[in-house]
């Protein structure tokens, strides 16, 4: 049986997906592996926002999903972008099929705190059938971040934690971040390896920070009997050489080094 390797790739990088990404993503379908990827797309909405001069609020640093934010953010995620990267991987040989978390009843959500955030959703439940039958066919299911509430209203959700439960519900032997640094960073090196344990401390002494923060704790929260190994790896070069994965290696416990 193929082993199923879950991208999350993130807004900041997306246009500038090196070619060596697609070529390492094409070595890893040639070995059999099924790919499913979940992207972001931040940096795209806030440009189209301005466009069409909507006003947003802001909490906690954070934007406020109100029903007109909302309405370009799936006219984003779902159109422009998703798009872009299907046609990305078509062009570099890969075949690939464009679907948002509402399709197939993939992402199942509630409101996170609709007086807080707006209309963001807490994933509930995921529904991996319909990527698995995409995956199946040989396509790279390619998904947007949206999901639907049982009565079917549409909810923005963090791309890392789409990426993180899809990669629960489909029992993926790995979950990539892939992002716009060559993995977690301190004092200016990568660390190769690295546990939740530490992950907290560095947190709390601030050398993991901003973006860096949901990132994480979407990668400790996929962390399963299943899910044995979750990486941070940068897009805009290679991240696999000679089989090995290249990047920032989150594992339940080191490695024991031999
Ligand atoms: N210790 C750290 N090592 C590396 N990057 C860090 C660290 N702490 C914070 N960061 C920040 O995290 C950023 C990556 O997260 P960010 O949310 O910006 O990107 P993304 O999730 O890939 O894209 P998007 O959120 O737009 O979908 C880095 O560019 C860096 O500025
Ligand atoms: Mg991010």
């Amino acid at each position: 049986m193929g082993k199923t390797i879950v991208f999350k790739c993130g807004g900041s990088v997306i246009r500038e997906l090196s070619d060596e990404f697609f070529e390492n993503m094409k070595e890893l379908a040639e070995e059999g592996w099924k790919i499913a990827v979940v992207h972001g797309g931040g940096p795209d909405i806030t440009n189209m926002l301005k466009k069409l001069k909507i006003e947003t609020e802001f909490v906690n640093g954070q934007r406020k999903t109100t029903k007109p934010v909302l309405e370009v953010a799936e006219m984003v995620l779902s159109g422009s972008i998703n798009k872009f990267f299907v046609a990305e991987l078509v062009k570099h040989g890969l075949s690939a099929v464009g679907v948002s978390g509402k399709d197939g009843g993939l992402l199942v959500a509630d409101y996170l705190n609709e007086n807080q955030y707006g209309q963001v959703g807490r994933i509930k439940k995921v529904n991996g059938r319909m990527v698995e039958t995409l995956m199946e066919q040989g396509f790279i299911p390619v998904i947007a971040p949206l999901s639907m509430t049982e009565n079917c209203e549409t909810l923005n959700v963090n791309a890392d934690l789409a990426a993180s439960a899809v990669a629960g519900a489909l029992n993926a032997d790995k979950l990539m971040f892939v992002t716009d640094v060559k993995g977690i960073m301190k004092d200016e090196n990568m660390i190769s390896s690295i546990t939740p344990e530490e992950i907290k401390r560095y947190i709390s002494d601030g050398v993991i920070h901003g973006g860096m923060i949901p990132k994480v704790n979407s990668a400790v929260a996929a962390l399963t009997d299943q899910v044995d190994e979750v990486m941070i790896v940068s897009g805009t070069g290679s991240f696999l050489a000679k089989h090995t994965f290249i990047g920032t290696k989150i594992r339940k416990q080191k490695e024991a080094v031999s």
